[in-house]
Order: C-alpha cells, then sequence, then structure tokens
C-alpha cells in the first residue's frame, strides 16, 4: 500500500479515538477530526511556523527547531503551517522534515500570497522545491491575496494530484466580510482563521459559515501571538478547569478552541519541545462542553 494512502486510512480509522483519556498517553488517544472533503482525519493541534522558523541557520538555532518537530510527529502530530512569507521558514522547515525523515507521515500545509496566476505558479513551485516535497498536503490563499486568480489554479494543482487540499487564510477581522463572501463563491477544503479566547469574531460568522459549506477549519493565532499569556502570566488556573482535564494555561486556550465543533485543528506556533509537549496536552482528555466554554469566556474577560 502506499505511504499516503497508509497515513489515510490511519487518521480515518483514528476519527472516532476522542475524549477521556489520561495526559501522557500514546498517540492513538490523541483527539483527531475529520476533514470534511474526504474524512482524512488530522489531530486537532498542529504546528505553527511563523516568526520562530525565520532566519535559522547555523546548528546552534535549528537544532531546537527539529527537536520540537520531532518531538511533535513522535508524539503523534501531524499539521505543519507554514508560508512563502514567513522569511526562510519553507526552506527551514524543508531541511528540518528532510533531517527527520518523517516527511511522510506530515500533513505539510503551505500558502500562496501573490498577484496573477504566473507569479502564483511560480511562487508554488517554489515552496515545492524548498519543502522537498512533490506533493503538497495543502495550500491556501494567504490573506485572500488575489484570490479568484489563485483558488482555481489550486483547483487546477489538486485536480493534477499535487496538492489533495484547497484552501484560503485570513487573521484580521477587518477581512472577515470578504473572506465570507469568498467562502459562498469558491469551493473550498479548509479555511485558516484567528480565533483564540479573547478573540471570538470568527465564532460569529465564519465558523458557521465552514460547517454548513463543509470545509474545514485551522485556527491561526491561538494565544494572540503570546498575549493570552501575558494576560494570565502569574495567576492559578481556575480549579473547574480540572473538570475538562487542564492542567496548563496553554491547554485552557487551546481546548476552549478544539472544543468548538467546526474546528479542525487550532496550530499554535510552537519553537520549544516543551512547547510541544504542554499544547499536545490539549489534544487529550475532555474537552470543556458549552457552559465550560461560556464560563472560560467570562473568566478571560474578567481580567
Ligand atoms: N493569515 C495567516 O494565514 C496567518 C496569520 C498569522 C499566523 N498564521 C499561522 O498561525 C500560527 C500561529 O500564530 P503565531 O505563532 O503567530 O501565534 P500564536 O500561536 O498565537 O502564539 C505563539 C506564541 O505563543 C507562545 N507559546 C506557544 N506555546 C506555548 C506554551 N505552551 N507555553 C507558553 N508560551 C507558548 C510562544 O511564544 P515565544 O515563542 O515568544 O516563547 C509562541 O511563539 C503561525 O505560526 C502561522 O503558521 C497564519
Amino acid at each position: 500500500m502506499n505511504p499516503d494512502r497508509r497515513t489515510f486510512i490511519r487518521r480515518t480509522a483514528a476519527v472516532a479515538l476522542t475524549a477521556h483519556v489520561p495526559a501522557g498517553a500514546q498517540s492513538e488517544d490523541l483527539i483527531r477530526r475529520p476533514i470534511p472533503s474526504t474524512g482524512e482525519a488530522v489531530v486537532a493541534v498542529g504546528v505553527g511556523t511563523a516568526r520562530r522558523y525565520e532566519g535559522a541557520n547555523s546548528e546552534a538555532e535549528l537544532a531546537p527547531l527539529r527537536d520540537t518537530l520531532r518531538t511533535f510527529l513522535d508524539s503523534g502530530g501531524d499539521v505543519v503551517d507554514t508560508a512563502p512569507s514567513y522569511g526562510d521558514a519553507e526552506t527551514v522547515v524543508g531541511r528540518l522534515l528532510a533531517d527527520l525523515g518523517h516527511r511522510r507521515t506530515v500533513f505539510l500545509a503551505t500558502k500562496v500570497g501573490a498577484a496573477g496566476r504566473s507569479a502564483g505558479h511560480a511562487q508554488v513551485e517554489r515552496s515545492f522545491d524548498l519543502l522537498q516535497r512533490k506533493r503538497l498536503d495543502l495550500i491556501a490563499v494567504h490573506n485572500l491575496q488575489d484570490v479568484d486568480t489563485q483558488v482555481p489554479l489550486l483547483h487546477e494543482l489538486k485536480k493534477a494530484g499535487r496538492i489533495r487540499y484547497v484552501g484560503a487564510t485570513t487573521s484580521s477581522d477587518r477581512q472577515y466580510a470578504p473572506f465570507e463572501a469568498m467562502m459562498n463563491r469558491q469551493t473550498l477544503d479548509f479555511i485558516q482563521v484567528d480565533y483564540a479566547l479573547d478573540n471570538r469574531g470568527a465564532a460569529e460568522r465564519l465558523l458557521p459559515l465552514a460547517r454548513e459549506r463543509r470545509m474545514a477549519v485551522m485556527i491561526n493565532l491561538p494565544f494572540g501571538r503570546g498575549r493570552l499569556f501575558d494576560a494570565t502570566r502569574g495567576k492559578p488556573l481556575p480549579p473547574w478547569a480540572a473538570e475538562f482535564d487542564c492542567t496548563t494555561w496553554a491547554r485552557f486556550f487551546l481546548k476552549y478552541i478544539v472544543a468548538h465543533d467546526a474546528v479542525t485543528c487550532a496550530i499554535p506556533g510552537m519553537a520549544r519541545p516543551e512547547y510541544v509537549l504542554d499544547n499536545m496536552g490539549a489534544a487529550r482528555g475532555r474537552l470543556p462542553d458549552a457552559a465550560a466554554r461560556k464560563r472560560m469566556e467570562a473568566f478571560i474577560d474578567a481580567l
């Protein structure tokens, strides 16, 4: 059986394995979510590579990033998100995944942010080269840039078997209205949008629309680039966080997101192995129910 197919079957079979397992359990116990267009499942917490994966050239700079990705993949994680606009992050990610020899199990997502078809095409070809892959799992149009040119290009690449999924991203509520209109006129496998406990605008229209249009949802900026850690620094977790198996602030923030029924995965930026071990814990155990999510919102709003 070819490895892509094997990975697909493993992920699909694991969809049902979700809640009520202790932290520190094996990768089979991770919460996985199906991509609506195929049923293939991915782990509910992935890795974002903006900022921290740029400009790593020396072995001293690369080693902690390699350890981070190794820890992530060894823990059963699969989704890695990058972009051509993250400096040389695609080069770094491609090199580290090659070093790790884990390339086949990674669900590798990048973006296209270009004006015009030929510029889009050139950028995508460069991503294949830098990421050292003949096939990419997902390419998403970055922040709506020339979206009505780039989405058809991505669909052609999908038809040709070079990418598996087509998506589009935003990370700003100023783009939500045009993003919503784009979701209504385009066929997409994935959207990627910003959503966090203190930044809940995406839940008003975009997340329900994604559910209705059967689009998978990747969540960027789940910590507001660290803003939520600043807001809670030195404060104890509320004791009721134990009701949904939550022992750290990172898990508190991520479980809130993962518990939304339209969300497929959150992609926190992680450049340290200890962050991976912490954040992957949000893809294990019980999740907050609707009442607990309201309580979490009130708690954060009151800070
Ligand atoms: N429009 C778009 O398409 C778009 C826009 C923005 C982001 N993204 C994607 O979304 C990903 C996530 O965004 P982001 O990385 O900018 O912001 P983020 O995920 O909200 O925050 C990441 C920061 O949180 C801190 N952190 C992570 N895990 C932690 C833990 N367990 N404990 C304590 N601190 C922790 C780290 O800070 P330190 O590194 O400072 O320690 C890390 O850099 C990006 O990497 C990118 O892939 C896409």
